[in-house]
């Protein structure tokens, strides 16, 4: 309906003067009257209306009296003008309203005592506010109740018709998956097409829907809400960082919700540019691996060939005497730990200390080696920052966007809504850039589906064009006439057409993406997985900072470089230090200012500088007995990487491994020792998301079983090793990081972080960026196996973690199954559910297939949550030889018929 225009940067709306209730007031002229009204600080009743999409009209509840009409108008639709005269209040309108709220209680079932929403319904508020009595002769609709949806019941008998679910559906999340129809002589709410509701079941409709129509499967029936506690805490799948409310009943969590609520409808629609409050279907629908029966209760130890429950202190005796001993026979470089990004930073802070302050080893790693890293250090080195520039506003403001090598919807839903909202309100031009059909790029003004793996070569591409283009920003790169020489130079030998034949991106496209993003005011590039997970990811991260200097977005506001993380906190486990080459704080390992402030804090002596393994090196020295003893808090390697990565052998080959988890993973099955630690729901802490806010989490449940918070087992393990620490909670842990990164805990409101390109530019690139533009083209095709096989997310898990909680699994089951987009199945003569033998150059293996439509044709895809059948073992894997970055998810297969 357009009635906000204030919500659109480049609307300036007039601003005009009307007259509410006597007073005058001065609002933006076009938007809707009852936001004007509501800007007053008066509330009146509005049970169709929700701040995070356009009014719909149709409750009847917010009536006023306009000046000069008979009728009261409803202010949710009417647009403010000038010299309105307002009136909001008088018996009159009581009596228009509770006339409103009877007419909606003529048809509802009054069915209260078994609602879930009993005591959170917008109606019963209602109907107690305005006195309504006569409730005795309902009508009836016995609408039978749809139940076809993995987790959402629809009861129409209770539906208002106000539309909220179908709008924010629409509107906000810009999937539409329901409708209205008329049923059995009522309108009722449906999955569109009247067939099972297919979506991505974020839970939203639910969230805004303001009665009992909508309900929560997992939860239905199970409590009323007065009865259970509510923590606000933060989400622990992905580093959107979504604030949530854990809702439990003494140790079971019954539901999520968030802020996203018909209760909290009264809003400015431009705040929404920070996020609209609401989840998606990991965050709301994947809280069952909290208090899954397979949570580890006891540690276990090893006696013979079984672990064996063992009471706390005689396992963690024998863990600190095995560590002990082997750093007394081998030294402190004998022992290594890794550390998964879904713990807090209280605990990546300790856990570093604990490597480096009581064993005195720097061979520690995080899981933001797997990708994240390559951002960071590509970003570190060529403009002095250590994380995305942009936040979620600058994305939702955006003017254009180039998402490559991101699939979006599936890694980051809630990032996600935000590109969404930068389409639909503030009309941005967004090209995706990706070898897989995503969400996403159907909904994007320039879709560009290219070859798998060849992002590095677009990137050329689009340098290249901009140069042909003269698109170059002339105050960025008069200032460095020698790095914009090299800079061209480097890029002489790519061709346009070339870089089109090898891509799939034609030279049209890629000139006019260069012009997209150089000629629009606020342009930012986001790139993920498909950049940073793969090989050279760092030197195609550089790439894109040259592409975003020499068109002048480094450091100009709402522009930049950014990226996503998969894992809630691996900006964290960055910034807290739990890498070889960073201490506390992104200080480098070797810096010895860094290390004299750190030595001293900690009154120790650092392990010295330059030392140091990262994951894969901690593996290899694994394998060759150089590392005998391993710590693995919440990482399962064995699980995620390839069999040519030899994790097995690596970790055979140990005498010592313990594993801390909260549940028994592969990994954990080969430990010494197993200890079982807290989820993020049975603990406090933050999290630091990708926009680089400190996020509070909360502990909502007493520990499940004997289970600790990592930070706790950590501080008991140094402690046994004769250091002397004394945090007794996280917040302890949090006092010292205070006092040695003073302004991290930032609450909320994360500094921005400004590049700083002239000292790149000025020293070393010239040298530096010939080579990163020489990689050659990928070899003839024809030679190759035909198919890309790509291994990667899905929007209803994360990691192995999601794969624990049962809803998400009733959602998005293995289904074990290869996915192949249908023409090639037709072309192979395979249908769905056909056995294939699928063979790479690391090995082969029969499985059946599946069609979907988003897999481009030549590719597969398998979802890297399962490993069963292990399909990740089909891959090779290449290291990345500046950041250590390994790079596992993509390779070329053969598809046969078996
Ligand atoms: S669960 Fe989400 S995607 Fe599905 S219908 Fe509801 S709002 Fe739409
Ligand atoms: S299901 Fe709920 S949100 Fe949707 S129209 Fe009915 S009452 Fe409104
Ligand atoms: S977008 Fe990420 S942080 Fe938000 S609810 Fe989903 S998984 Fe959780
Ligand atoms: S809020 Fe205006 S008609 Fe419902």
């Amino acid at each position: 309906m357009g009635l906000k225009p204030a919500t659109n940067p480049d609307v300036e709306a007039v601003t005009i003067e009307l007259s509410i209730d006597g007073k005058s007031v001065m609002a933006k002229g076009g938007v809707s009257l009852y936001d004007v009204i509501s800007s007053t600080g008066k509330i009146i009743p509005a049970m169709c209306y929700h701040y995070t999409f356009d009014p719909f009209g149709s409750c009847g509840m917010c009536l006023v009296m306009q000046e000069g009409k008979k009728a009261p108008v409803r202010s949710c639709t009417a647009k403010a003008t000038a010299g309105m005269i307002i009136r909001t209040e008088g018996d009159d309108l009581f009596q228009a309203r509770k006339k409103a709220v009877e007419k909606h209680l003529s048809v509802h079932p009054l069915d209260c005592p078994v609602c879930d929403a009993d005591g959170h319904c917008e109606l019963q508020d209602m109907a107690f506010r305005h006195g309504v009595t006569n409730l005795a002769n309902a009508k009836q609709k016995f609408i039978p109740e749809d139940t076809r949806s993995p987790v959402l019941d629809f009861n129409m008998n209770r539906c208002i018709a106000c539309a909220e679910c179908i709008n924010v559906c629409k509107d906000v999340l810009m999937i539409d998956a329901l409708q209205f129809m008329k049923k059995g002589g009522f309108n009722q709410v449906v999955p569109k097409g009247d067939l099972a509701l297919s979506c991505e079941f974020c839970g939203d409709c639910l969230a805004v829907c303001p009665v009992g129509a909508i309900t929560n499967k997992f939860s239905k029936y199970l409590y009323k809400p007065w009865q259970m506690k509510k923590t606000t805490t933060t989400c622990n799948y992905c580093g959107d960082g979504c604030q949530m409310y854990l809702e439990t009943k003494d140790a079971e969590v019954v539901r999520v919700t968030s802020p996203l609520s018909w209760k909290n409808k009264w809003g400015d629609r431009a705040e929404t540019a920070k996020g609209h409050g609401g989840l998606c279907v990991r965050g709301r629908f994947g809280f069952e691996y909290i208090d899954s029966p397979a949570r580890l209760k006891q540690p276990l130890l090893r006696k013979g060939n079984q672990l064996v429950e063992t009471p706390w202190l005689e396992t963690m005796h024998q863990v600190v005497d095995r560590f002990s001993e082997i750093r007394r026979k081998h030294g402190p470089d004998a022992i290594a730990g890794l550390i998964t990004a879904r713990c807090t930073n209280e605990e990546l802070y300790l856990f570093q200390k604990l490597m480096r302050a009581g064993f005195r080893t720097n061979h520690l790693d995080s899981s933001a080696r797997y990708g994240h890293l390559n951002y960071v250090l590509a970003s570190r080195h060529a403009l002095g920052i250590g994380r995305s520039p942009n936040d979620w506003e600058d994305l939702t403001k955006a003017k254009a966007v180039i998402l490559i090598g991101s699939n979006i919807t599936e890694t980051n839903p809630l990032t996600a809504v935000r590109i969404k909202e930068a389409i639909r309100v503030y009309k941005a031009q967004v090209v995706v850039i990706d070898s897989t059909v995503t969400n996403m790029a159907k909904l994007a003004s320039h879709p560009v589906l290219i070859k798998p793996g060849t992002e590095g070569l677009v990137i050329d591409g689009l340098v290249k064009a901009t140069l042909e283009l003269d698109l170059i920003d002339e105050d960025s790169t008069k200032k460095h006439p020698q790095a914009f020489k090299a800079l061209k130079a480097a890029v002489a030998h790519v061709s346009l057409e070339q870089v089109a034949a090898h891509t799939g991106m034609s030279v049209e496209a890629l000139k006019n993406t260069a012009a997209i993003f150089a000629e629009a005011s606020r342009s930012i590039i986001l790139c993920a997985e498909g950049i940073v997970r793969r090989p050279d990811g760092y030197q195609n991260v550089l790439k894109l900072i040259d592409l975003a200097w020499i068109t002048g977005k480094l450091g100009q506001p709402g522009c930049g470089v950014s990226t996503v993380t998969e894992e809630p906190n691996e900006q964290g486990a960055v910034d807290m230090g739990a890498a070889p080459e960073f201490l506390p704080g992104q200080a480098s390992f070797n810096d010895q200012t860094a290390r004299d402030r750190f030595a001293k804090a900690w009154d120790v002596t650092l392990p010295e500088a330059g030392s140091g393994a990262n994951l894969v090196e901690i593996l290899k020295r694994c394998r060759s007995g150089q590392i005998r003893a391993l710590y693995v808090i919440g990482e399962n390697p064995l699980a995620t990487l390839p069999a040519s990565m030899e994790v097995r052998a690596a970790l055979d080959r140990l005498e010592l491994l313990v594993v801390q988890d909260p549940f028994l993973t592969e990994t954990a099955r080969m430990a010494h020792a197993v200890l079982p630690a807290c989820t993020s729901a049975e603990k406090d802490g933050t999290f630091t998301n990708l926009e680089g806010r400190v996020l509070r989490v909360r502990e909502a449940i007493d520990p499940i079983g004997e289970s600790l918070p990592d930070w706790h087992i950590m501080t008991a393990l140094a402690n046994a090793l004769g250091c002397q620490w004394e945090y007794e909670s996280s917040n302890d842990i949090q006092a010292e990081i205070m006092k040695l990164l003073p302004g991290y805990y930032n609450l909320g409101q994360p500094r921005k972080v400004v590049p700083t390109v002239d000292r790149y530019l000025s020293n070393g690139y010239t040298t530096d960026v010939a080579a990163r533009y020489r990689a050659s083209a990928p070899s003839d095709s024809k030679n190759q196996r035909p198919f890309a096989l790509l291994m990667g997310q899905v929007l209803y898990h994360s990691g192995k973690m999601s794969t624990k909680a049962s809803g998400l699994i009733t959602i998005a089951p293995n289904t074990g199954r290869l996915r192949m987009n249908p023409q090639d199945m037709e072309r192979l003569a395979v249908g769905d559910g056909t056995t294939v033998r699928l063979t790479s150059d690391r090995g082969s293996m029969q499985l059946a297939v599946q069609p979907d439509h988003s897999i481009a044709p030549q590719t597969c895809f398998f979802p890297e949550h399962f490993n069963e059948p292990p399909v990740k073992d089909l891959m090779s894997v290449q290291v990345d030889p500046t950041t250590g970055v390994p790079s596992f998810k993509q390779t070329r297969v053969t598809i046969e018929k078996a």
